[in-house]
């Protein structure tokens, strides 16, 4: 079996017809950039920030947000491209199989495990800070043992378990297990409110910013790497970037564009835009608020209750929560929809692939996923796995820029409703800034990485290599059974 095989673009546009839902094509540009900022904006900005700021960069956390603005730009055009060539779900993991072949393939799709299950971890462990918060703001507690990872210390000693997080990744799992999809009108509203809270908190924070606490805006480097100084906006990029993942999450809305040529771009680009506007000012107030030697990964209610509009902080830790869960359930979604299309090509057991008779969901695949992301949420803090999704979805980006360069080698009479400009500059320049990125984050972040993929390559090898369809149903296959979600 040849490691590089492809699978044909034209058996991929085939397999993906059979009778799957015929998607109706109901969104337009607004649709789309709405759902891109429901997956986006999250856990990054609201606890990711400050602890980058904290420990890495200080008030120049607005540089590299800036800076992973750019990179994601790039990644961004690239994403668009593929997906309106490619207009169907699967995302990076079937780009790579159209172009680079199946071992990248499975190593893609493998590594966007960390994008999207660890991700989910990620924001959950937030969710379950700020509902602490939330509780205590009631007089309320769970007991701190109970809601922290066992390498983290709590005032009551070292933690146990975080079942609050354990919590809401079963409770999103069983939502997607029933197939109650998030309705549009669900998603505007808690885009709304999220971009609200950030609006308020740029608009009434602004008034209270303290200018002593730019001083300086760049710390100086403590002497090691990523501690402040430029390598710390640097390895702060690579951290905060987390904060941007989730607009890829709008290419697997291609089948469903209106005019997919038209709007995906904008929804990518667009919500892309929008969040790093947000973002950059965000960092700026909040920063300007408290200090970033002060500050903890709950610091946006500090910053609140600093303000005159203390009353605020409840609805805003309210509005955190909820939406929250949009990010966790795209991700969620994300990831069963990957081991799907993974699993309908042979390279992971059937198990992922099966429909619910009733629900017509992946549910056993939900329901796998849900045992494992809540070991990771249960068991590990947020800035490890938030670090681990970072370096993940940064190497998914980086061979989706490739991937480009590739295919216009490869297939260049295909068809492209969306042209990635100046090619092979700005994929050569994402490949740039997301190496870059990846390059700052700590050596620990690359040993997991590393690690990760070499346990993704011993199942490839002892197991997708064999069970691959490209090699037990050479063409011409069937198409998929009706009814089955991807
Ligand atoms: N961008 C998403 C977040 O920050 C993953 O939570």
């Amino acid at each position: 079996m040849n490691l590089f095989a492809t699978k044909p673009l034209s058996r991929i546009m085939r397999e993906s017809e059979g009778g799957e839902h015929q998607l109706k094509r109901s969104l337009g540009a607004l649709n789309l950039i709405a759902l891109g900022i429901g997956a986006i904006i999250g856990a990054g900005l609201f606890a990711i920030t400050p602890v980058a700021a904290n420990m890495n960069a200080g008030p120049a956390v607005v540089f590299s947000f800036l800076i992973a603005g750019v990179g994601c730009a790039f990644a961004g055009m690239c994403y668009s491209e593929f997906a309106t060539m490619i207009p169907i779900a699967g995302s990076a993991y079937t780009y790579a199989y159209a172009t680079m072949g199946e071992l990248l393939a499975w190593i893609i799709g493998w590594d966007l495990v960390l994008e999207y299950a660890v991700g989910a971890a990620t924001v959950s462990v937030s969710w379950s800070n700020y509902l602490v918060r939330l509780l205590g703001h009631f007089g309320l507690s769970l007991p701190p043992r109970l809601t922290a990872s066992p390498f983290e210390q709590t005032a009551a000693g070292t933690g146990i378990v975080n079942l609050p997080a354990i919590f809401i990744i079963c409770l999103i799992s069983i939502v997607l297990m029933i197939g109650i999809s998030e309705s549009a009108w669900v998603n505007a509203m808690i885009v709304a409110l999220k971009v609200t809270i950030v609006i308020l908190v740029i608009g009434l924070g602004w008034a209270y910013i303290n200018r002593a606490n730019y001083t300086p805006f760049v710390p100086p480097n403590t002497g090691e790497m990523g501690q402040f100084g430029w390598s710390g906006v640097m390895r702060a990029a690579g951290m905060i970037f987390f904060a941007y993942i989730g607009f890829d999450a709008v290419s697997t809305a291609a089948q469903e564009a209106k005019r997919p040529q038209r709007d995906m771009p904008i929804g990518i680009i667009g919500s892309l835009a929008i969040c790093t506007l947000l973002y950059v000012l965000f960092a700026y107030v909040l920063t300007g608020i408290v200090n970033y030697k002060d500050m903890t990964s709950t610091a946006i209610y500090d910053a609140i209750r600093a303000t005159k509009y203390a009353w605020l902080s409840t609805g805003v830790i309210i509005g955190i929560l909820a939406g929250y869960t949009s990010v966790m359930l795209v991700m969620l979604l994300g990831q069963s929809r990957v081991f799907f299309s993974m699993s309908r090509d042979g390279l992971l057991p059937k198990l992922f692939s099966d429909v619910h008779p009733r629900f017509r969901t992946p549910w056993r695949s939900n329901l796998v996923l849900m045992f494992f992301v809540s070991l990771f949420s249960g068991l590990l803090p947020i800035s490890k796995l938030g670090d681990m999704t970072s370096i993940g979805t940064l190497l998914a980006f980086v061979i989706v820029c490739v991937g480009v360069i590739v295919m216009r080698r490869t297939h260049p009479e295909t068809p492209r409703p969306y042209k990635t400009p100046l090619v092979p500059l700005v994929p050569i320049l994402g490949v740039i800034v997301c190496l870059a990125m990846m390059a700052f984050l700590d050596k620990d972040t690359w040993i997991r990485l590393v690690v990760w993929l070499v346990i993704g390559l011993a199942i490839y090898f002892s197991y997708g290599r064999h069970k691959s369809h490209l090699v037990t149903q050479p063409e011409p296959v069937q198409p998929a059974p009706a009814g089955k979600a991807s």
